[in-house]
């Protein structure tokens, strides 16, 4: 089975989970897209519920699939947020920012009473860190902080410590809805990632990075013929 089906049983799945009356936080990247797409389908034949978006990108879709998509703070909190991940860990630690949405991603997560991962099974690792950990950052005194970051990296004990300003294929560097930048930083492995976490928190020019931990309650993984939801 492909990638792309998993992905969408994934999406399809966490349906079972919204039930009217939610606050529902969409979450972004195309896992998170199929959801956003079945959902809407429910919403069509008359599911009632209130959302909003953790991207530009999401928000523009649900739109234009005939979903209301409020402000974060129009909600005091949320029920439900659903989102994918680039790696998740088996304590439920995810790296996401791979869309860098990470910010945005994370504030709505951290405003929901349950955060719902979807992936296909190629997302789940024994380490975190084969993905190269997404941090978002400030333009000001961008090389200060990549060197920051990289060392953050080589005291957290990651086999790699590379940090790399995110480019577009055009060159020009990838701006997040919020305006900052994102350094992709090559960890190979990160065998503490809550002290990394508690580093990069730690570094002025950073605004947020991709290590999600805490906050997933659920991780639902698309396979051949089912999606199945992993104990917490
Ligand atoms: C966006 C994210 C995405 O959830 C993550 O990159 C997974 O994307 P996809 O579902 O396309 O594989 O964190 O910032």
């Amino acid at each position: 089975m492909n990638i792309a089906d998993q992905k969408k049983r994934a999406g399809e799945k966490a349906l079972d989970f919204i039930a009217d009356g939610m606050l529902v936080g969409l979450g972004t990247g195309s896992t998170a897209e199929y959801f956003v797409h079945a959902l809407a389908a429910r919403v069509k034949q008359g599911l009632a519920i209130e959302t909003t978006a953790t991207s530009l990108r999401t928000a523009e879709l649900a739109r234009e699939l005939g979903i209301v998509v409020k402000e974060l703070d129009a909600f005091s909190r949320l029920h439900v947020t659903v989102d994918g991940a680039d790696e998740v860990d088996p304590a439920f630690r995810l790296i996401k920012g791979g869309g860098g949405a990470l910010l945005r991603e994370k504030i709505v997560a951290a405003a929901s009473d349950e955060m719902i991962v979807i992936v296909d099974e190629a997302k789940l690792v024994t380490t975190l860190g084969r993905f190269a950990l997404p941090v978002e950052v400030v333009p000001f005194g961008l090389s200060h902080t990549l060197r920051k970051i990289e060392g953050a990296a080589l005291a957290a004990g990651c086999t790699s410590h590379d940090a790399r300003l995110r480019r577009l294929d055009s060159g020009q560097p990838f701006q997040t809805d919020g305006g900052h930048l994102i350094v992709d930083c090559a960890c190979s492995a990160i065998p503490r990632p809550e002290e990394l976490a508690q580093l990069l928190n730690a570094i002025p020019g950073v605004v947020d990075h991709g290590l999600f931990i805490g906050l997933a309650s659920k991780v639902i993984v698309g396979r051949a013929g089912d999606a199945d939801i992993l104990p917490g």
